[in-house]
């Protein structure tokens, strides 16, 4: 039989060589919001591991919206010069599509760095503003301002001026980051949405900026490439966003021709009760697709080849991809492709990386473009 697993798959024109992705990854490693040394390496090596789509970490659209001063964003004529090198290296030397994941870190924005300990910096400390749906902090961060109607509309401009970018990069997708507590979770989860105007209040109105944010972006950016969004498909608590809100926000975007959505979950309250376990959120994934028909990736703790192939190949999700597996292993499309007799994207420079290893048997040359 041979594997879904490597199958290709087409969203609009894009289309990838496997179902293998890149999960973002935010790297706390751009300076002022560029792209650096760091990147080049980093998203290098992974645009030849065989994956057919890599997606850059979560790159903020305004400086307001960056969680640590050491996020990539997409907000200035600098940051797009500095991503288009890094992206336009990747491009001419690595095999995977490349999309970009943009983001406005929402009420726990002002941060350090994951290795400094993600802690609050006061705005008379040089931290900044923090924005949300309403001013109730993130326990242990900085109280955001509530926006109101114009801080709204600016900050969809925000998402939209970074897409235009995102374009002029040479970005083949882009996924909206609605997920883990951000300014989009913060929207639609009731635990850090008590608005009582048009944009709270009922599910309805929970979810309207997330997606007039999706409207906005879809009007600029090309018919030809796609659009997605990550979201926590479930807070992990009673009374918070729940897995079939998931369902119904689905619903919403594909009649909008949402491309697909990524199932995450948690990130929006510290009281979460996360069960973390392989593949423990598939099942959203799983879900989502099954009762809303819209396209899915799975993420969190895949981490065998086998595994993968049976969540693509059951119809669980039509994608599947991998975080930390990646930094551990950045070959692991490799390797999966020989567990399962396939073929994958490798450079010819690292023809004789594996004994076993001869032109045209399990690794083949990058496909022309
Ligand atoms: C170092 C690191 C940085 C991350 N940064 C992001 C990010 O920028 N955007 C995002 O949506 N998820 C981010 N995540 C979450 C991953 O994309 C992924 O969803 C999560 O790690 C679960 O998948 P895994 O078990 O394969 O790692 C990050 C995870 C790690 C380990």
């Amino acid at each position: 039989m041979p594997s879904t697993l490597f199958s290709k798959f087409k969203m609009r024109d894009l289309e990838l060589a496997n179902r293998i992705v890149v999960s973002p990854m935010g790297q706390y490693s751009g300076d002022n919001g560029n792209a650096t040394e760091w990147h080049m390496m980093h998203l290098g090596h992974l645009a030849v591991s065989g994956a057919g789509l890599l997606i850059t970490e979560a790159t903020a659209v305004n400086p307001q919206g960056r969680l640590s001063k050491t996020d990539l964003g997409l907000y200035s004529d600098e940051n797009e010069a500095a991503l288009e090198h890094v992206i336009g290296f990747c491009r001419r030397n690595g095999g995977a599509k490349l999309g970009i994941q943009l983001y406005h870190g929402g009420r726990k924005s002002s941060i350090t760095t994951a290795w400094e300990g993600q802690k609050a910096i006061p705005i008379d400390k040089g931290g900044w503003v923090t924005y949300s749906a309403t001013d109730t902090p993130y326990p242990g961060r900085n109280i955001p301002e509530a926006l109101d109607e114009a801080g709204i509309q600016r900050e969809i401009a925000a998402f939209v001026k970074a897409a235009e970018r995102a374009n002029r990069i040479g970005f083949d997708m882009i996924e909206i980051h609605g997920a883990h507590g951000y300014l989009i979770h913060n929207f639609l989860s009731p635990f850090s949405n008590t608005r009582t105007d048009g944009y709270g209040g009922s599910l309805q109105g929970r979810m309207r900026f997330p997606i007039e944010i999706y409207e906005a972006i879809r009007k600029v950016w090309p018919d030809h490439k796609p659009l997605g969004m990550r979201i926590s498909a479930t807070d992990w608590v009673e009374g918070g966003w729940t897995l079939d809100d998931s369902v119904v926000l689905a619903k919403e975007l594909k009649k909008r021709g949402c491309d697909y959505i990524t199932a995450s979950s948690g990130g929006s309250v510290p009281e979460q009760q996360l069960q973390v376990g392989p593949g423990y959120q598939v099942p959203f994934a799983e879900k989502i697709r099954r009762e809303s028909g819209m396209t899915t990736m799975a993420v969190g703790l895949i981490t065998e080849a086998r595994q993968a192939e049976e969540i693509v190949a059951s119809g669980q999700a039509d994608m599947v991809a991998l975080g930390r597996g990646m930094l551990f292993n950045p070959r692991w499309p490799w390797h999966a492709a020989m567990e399962l007799g396939e073929q994958v994207y490798y450079p010819p420079q690292y023809e004789r990386s594996h004994p076993k290893m001869r032109a045209g048997d399990f690794l083949k040359p990058r496909a022309e473009k």
